[in-house]
């Protein structure tokens, strides 16, 4: 989604916007832009497509000291070089970057700007129009921005430059994330610590509602009443090596791979040498006071709470119940007793998301964010966080933080479970397992020509195609579905093997490929391989992800056995390398599906 690069007070500016610009790539966009000041001089230049198109516009000679970048994912206007950001006031002497959705636009347009022309559609060129025509009216560029900013309702990370003044840059946020990013004797603003890492590991939070006036040498943070915010600068963990894509062709292909690393990593992390655990107390106190767990998600992470749900319940004694984070925002169901909620997000920012928090906090109800993203505005705002430790993830199609989610919903269970004395929670050995699952995980990364092959037959030329399984096998037949669609864009629906007969085998006619998951239990094992028998009669074009031990020999794909509460994290690893494979095939580009954000900031 939308991404905000902005430095002050270094003569690299171009360079720093346009390299920021390229990190932010991997959270989705359709249009680009910088503004770019040198003393009197200064350019706007703007291009739909891919950065490399914008870079293709700029001359050797846009070099500045202070300038604005922005990536567009278009929610008010179309795809065109009018709607990229930046944008400009009337009079061209404010220059505005964007993020989030000004909800009462057509008001302000309305009620302000009679008389003004408007290059394009969207919210935010009124948002720039208004401050310029404050200013016109005789206020000070810090009190029209003020003023703008107790007008706009809805979600913004706002990064203006007065022309006039090009030596500071004018922040602000609500909702949408922003940080400041400090350099040795210049200053950056940024949408995620990922763009200005190459610069600088400092950077400083900026929260809702806040303003900040940035210039090369301070950061000045206040209300929006001029009350002056205190705020200590934090090293973000983020190594440089780790945002690299190596040898790989694909981000995807690299997080994939990565996974028996982030299992690992896991392990080291929530248990000790002797493999004790070593999840926070206070967050085991609060699951067990918990009369119900509520996760919350949206996308991949949804997914992998319901992957997650049986382990938990299990393990814990405690009911768990999914939600959409889109719709408990405004549509919270009667809660039982001493709920507790779960935030489950790979980037700690869907906004979706976070609306839920929002009501969770004005409701007293005690929170975990578990999150890949230290820092995170989910992991600031919960009670508590439990991290990842996936390392960054940057293709949009997410892999390592569902696995990651799942394992890291298994040490918090069997924490818990332990501290009931529940005997099957202390008998699980999770340590032990976990490297199984990482074993397990490698052992299908080394059949990636096999999967490859057994593709392209199925999938290459495929309209659409379903995903079938039972018990967790459904809840990862949701998340395979969602993954191929997302970047092969096969309409593929995931299905509970015995729910198809009543309705939907209807679109089963021949060839149309359905994928059966097959993990470790007997019953449902017999019950989904009739339903696959129901499907060929029918002419379906049939691939068989199956458990070693459930296998027969002409199965096509087959994963070696872990822990029954751990099958999620191992099934799920052939899917998105068929996934992988049937995007390639198709020739399109694996990281940067058409339409999607990585990192969804508005709701
Ligand atoms: C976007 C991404 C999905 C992701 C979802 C939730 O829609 O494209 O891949 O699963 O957001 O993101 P989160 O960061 O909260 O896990």
């Amino acid at each position: 989604m939308c991404g905000i690069v902005g430095v002050v007070g270094n003569s690299n500016a171009t360079d720093i916007l346009m390299q920021g610009l390229e990190k932010l790539e991997y959270r989705g966009y359709d249009s680009a832009g910088i503004y770019v000041v040198n003393g009197e001089r200064s350019n706007l230049i703007k291009s739909v497509g891919r950065i490399a198109d914008l870079r293709a516009k700029i001359g050797i000679d846009i070099a500045g000291s202070a300038g604005i970048g922005h990536t567009r994912w278009a929610t008010h206007g179309q795809v065109t070089e009018d709607n990229a950001h930046p944008h400009t006031s009337e009079t061209g002497r404010f220059v505005l970057v964007h993020n989030g959705v000004i909800e009462n636009y057509l008001q302000i347009k309305e009620e302000y700007l009679a008389g003004h022309t408007l290059k394009g559609q969207t919210d935010t060129e009124i948002a720039v129009h208004l401050i310029g025509q404050f200013v016109e009216d005789g206020l000070t560029v810090l009190e029209a921005f003020k003023k703008a900013l107790h007008i706009i309702e809805g979600s913004y990370a706002f990064a203006l430059i007065d022309s006039e003044n090009a030596d500071t840059i004018f922040v602000a946020k609500n909702k949408s994330p922003l940080l400041i990013g400090l350099g040795d004797g210049y200053n950056m603003v940024c949408s995620d610590a990922m763009a200005m890492i190459r610069e600088t590991s400092q950077f400083m939070e900026i929260h809702d509602k806040e303003l900040v006036v940035l210039t090369k040498d301070s950061v000045q943070i206040s209300d929006y009443d001029g009350n002056l915010v205190e705020r200590q600068a934090y090293t973000a963990e983020l190594d440089l090596s780790d945002i690299g894509k190596g040898t790989y062709p694909f981000y995807m292909l690299k997080e994939i791979d990565e996974q028996p690393t982030v299992m690992r990593k896991l392990i080291s992390t929530y248990a000790d040498a002797d493999g004790n655990l070593t999840v926070d107390p206070a967050i085991v106190k609060s699951v067990q006071e918990a009369g119900r767990i509520y996760i919350l998600a949206a996308g991949t992470s949804y997914n992998a709470g319901f992957a997650s749900k049986a382990m938990i319940e299990k393990l814990t004694d405690t009911p768990v119940e999914l939600g959409v984070a889109s719709e408990w925002g405004y549509n919270m169901p009667l809660l039982s007793e001493k709920p507790m909620f779960i935030l489950l997000s790979q980037s700690g920012e869907t906004a979706d998301s976070r609306q839920v928090l929002v009501k969770a906090n004005e409701m007293g109800i005690p929170s975990l964010t578990v999150t890949n993203v230290p820092g995170s505005t989910l992991s600031r705002e919960a009670t508590y966080t439990m991290l990842l430790h996936a390392g960054p993830e940057i293709a949009v199609a997410s892999t390592k933080a569902y696995t990651a989610q799942v394992a890291a919903l298994a040490f918090l269970s069997k924490a818990v479970g332990e501290a009931n004395g529940k005997k099957e929670a202390v008998e699980f050995d999770l340590v032990h397992e976990l490297s199984l699952v990482a074993q397990s995980i490698e052992a299908t990364l080394s059949e990636k020509d096999l999967i490859e092959e057994k593709v392209q037959g199925l999938l290459a030329d495929a309209r659409n195609a379903f995903y079938i399984g039972r018990g967790n096998d459904y809840y990862v037949a949701m998340e395979a579905s969602l993954k191929l669609k997302e970047i092969s864009y096969i309409q593929c629906e995931g299905f509970a093997a015995g729910e198809l007969k009543h309705g939907t085998i209807s679109l089963i006619e021949d060839g149309v490929p359905v994928l059966a998951l097959i993990s470790n239990n007997e019953v449902l094992a017999a019950h989904t391989r009739g339903n696959v028998q129901e499907v060929i009669a029918r002419g379906a074009n049939v691939l068989t992800i199956v458990d070693e031990t459930m296998a027969r020999e002409d199965d096509d794909i087959k994963v070696s056995t872990v822990h029954p509460y751990l099958s999620s994290i191992t099934m799920v690893v052939p899917t998105q390398l068929v996934a992988y494979y049937a995007t390639l095939q198709r020739g399109l580009d694996v990281d940067k599906p058409r339409n999607l954000a990585k990192s969804v900031t508005v709701e």
